[in-house]
């Protein structure tokens, strides 16, 4: 097994791995805290083999909108270019920064995305580590959070980014507050918790104060300086730590060519 870092502070390229074979679960995880994006190359999985795979990090979280479960393996969902809005247009899963599923009371660690076709160029996902952004924080912005937690929904109502609907009947997590600063539960290093999509405020804060701090947290914490960009290779597997970055897709491609990736989440803590 081969690890070789992609950037100076996030991602790296695991080679020599098949995960459809026994491999030594304890050393990828290691690398995944280390590392926050692992980028397993040339595998070629099934869902079942994917789920198979995975379960060996974690235990499967249950994504919220079942609507892309997949029939033959409803713990693997599908993410494609080729889902609408009711309206006819296109939906793009994952524009715009966010972590996965902070509504929920214990959000996943983990989302694992694994290539099925992919367009010739473009469509890349960008990572900002957050580890990083809290660290590069002033004394006083890291005084001011101290102790603060922000109020994740579902959707939030300041969201730029709609998501599609659920099913009927759907019932989903809505309106939990979780800290502005979390602490790694592995590594022990503090990472900003934010989610541009899901949070409405910060508890105990006049939205006078708190949305306009929400979006310089933000905006400090996208800084390229931050970014991991993943180019995306048929065979990837990329498996990456929802505790302590933000991801966002790009719809900058062809979309007469199929992007199409199966997705699962495994269960994390409660964020502290
Ligand atoms: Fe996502």
């Amino acid at each position: 097994m081969i690890i070789e870092k992609l950037s100076p502070h996030t991602g790296a390229e695991v080679r020599g791995v098949d995960l459809r074979e026994k491999f030594d679960a304890a050393a990828l995880n290691r690398a995944f805290v280390e590392h926050s994006v692992l980028v397993v190359r040339d595998q070629d999985l099934t869902a079942p083999q994917l789920l198979a795979a995975v379960q060996q990090f974690g235990a499967v979280l249950q994504q919220h909108n079942t609507k892309f479960a997949l029939p033959e393996c409803p713990p693997i969902h599908y993410i494609s270019n080729q889902d609408q809005y009711p309206d006819g247009s296109r939906y793009i899963a994952g524009a715009g920064y966010h972590t996965d599923h902070s509504n929920a009371e214990a959000p996943p660690k983990a989302t694992i995305l694994c290539a099925v076709s992919l367009p010739d160029r473009g469509g890349d996902t960008q990572y900002v580590n957050m580890h990083e952004a809290y660290d590069s924080l002033d004394a006083a912005t890291k005084a001011r959070i101290e102790g603060r937690r922000a109020i994740h929904v579902y959707q939030s109502r300041y969201s730029a980014r709609k998501l599609i609907a659920l099913p009927d009947g759907a019932k989903v997590p809505d309106s939990v507050a979780h800290p502005l600063a979390r602490t790694h539960p592995e590594s022990g290093r503090k990472a900003l918790y934010l989610n541009p999509i899901r949070t409405e405020g910060i508890v105990d804060m006049d939205d006078a104060e708190g949305l306009p701090l929400l979006d310089e947290l933000l905006a400090h914490a996208v800084r390229e300086k931050h970014q991991y960009r993943h180019k995306w290779q048929p065979g990837d597997v990329v498996m990456w730590d929802n505790r302590c970055l933000l991801h966002k897709a790009n719809g900058d491609y062809d979309m007469s060519q199929l992007r199409y990736m199966y997705r699962v989440m495994l269960q994390g803590d409660a964020p502290r």
